[in-house]
């Protein structure tokens, strides 16, 4: 079929793909859900109906892109870990991001009324996405690592701060000079000396956050027999040790 003389235009389209072999990392964030988070009612510091919206949606992400092999979410953020030799859409870094940005997003608003009965998004919410390669095992752990050290600390903070000022009536400049350079164990004695509330005995997806793996379940058949089914389950475990990493040794070997 003849060319129109247009198709020339193809040519400024750049060469995107991801270096083969590397870990691919997709991460998704909530753009201004500070703002987002307090014009919704989240409630502070954790509202579990938004962590559980988040999850679902991250579910929907998962169950479509098989060559996800595992999910990290905190706050307003899930990083989403493609199998090191994945060749979905050629491994092209912006068909990778903004699918499953736009696969996140639309679910966040698709389960909303589930998670939030009683209201309706004010207005529709944004997720920014991004592609980053990790070429080593170390690498991939040491960002997930990061991450999850990022949750700790952030909810660590974040417990103390509403706790000073929702139980101890501080005002929230009262509350950020108080815990100005603290460290984080005076934070877990100022919550257990003034609010009685030991910080390990803190659910664990809010020190944790939520990681997704695959997992075959026996499923049970009409003849008494069982089959595996592969399934997404939920875990709110230590990423940064080598328990789970033993544990989950698939993960890391390229089958
Ligand atoms: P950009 O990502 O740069 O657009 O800014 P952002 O406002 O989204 O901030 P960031 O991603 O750094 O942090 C996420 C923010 O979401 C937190 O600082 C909180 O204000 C808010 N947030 C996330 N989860 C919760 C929650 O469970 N409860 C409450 N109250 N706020 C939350
Ligand atoms: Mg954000």
């Amino acid at each position: 079929m003849a060319k129109s003389k247009f198709e020339y235009v193809r040519l400024f389209e750049t060469e995107d793909r991801c270096l083969p072999n590397s870990w691919i990392v997709v991460r998704v964030d909530g753009k201004g859900f500070h703002k987002f988070s307090t014009e919704h009612d989240y409630e502070k510091p954790n509202d579990l109906r938004a962590l559980s919206l988040m999850n679902n949606a991250a579910m929907s992400v998962m169950e479509e892109f098989k060559d996800i092999c595992l999910a990290y979410g905190q706050s307003d953020e899930y990083s989403f870990v493609f199998r090191k030799e994945t060749q979905v859409y050629s491994r092209r870094s912006a068909k990778l991001s903004t699918n499953v940005c736009s696969l996140f997003t639309s679910a966040f608003v698709y389960y909303w009324s589930e998670h939030f009965p009683t209201s309706k998004p004010l207005y529709p919410p944004v997720f920014d996405g991004r592609t980053v390669l990790y070429p080593s095992n170390q690498n991939i752990r040491d960002y997930l690592s990061w991450r999850q050290a990022d949750c700790h600390i952030n909810n660590l903070y974040n417990t103390t701060f509403w706790a000073l000022i929702l139980k101890a009536g501080l005002t929230p400049v009262e509350a950020e000079q108080k815990l100005k350079g603290t460290l984080s164990g005076d934070k877990n004695e100022i919550l257990f000396s003034q609010f009685s509330i030991n910080y390990n005995k803190e659910p664990e997806m809010l020190r944790k956050g939520t990681i997704l793996v695959r997992r075959k379940v026996p499923i049970a058949l009409p003849d008494g027999g069982t089959r595996e089914k592969s399934q997404i389950v939920q875990q709110h475990t230590d990423i940064i040790g080598d328990e789970f990493w033993n544990e989950n040794n698939h993960l890391l070997t390229i089958s």
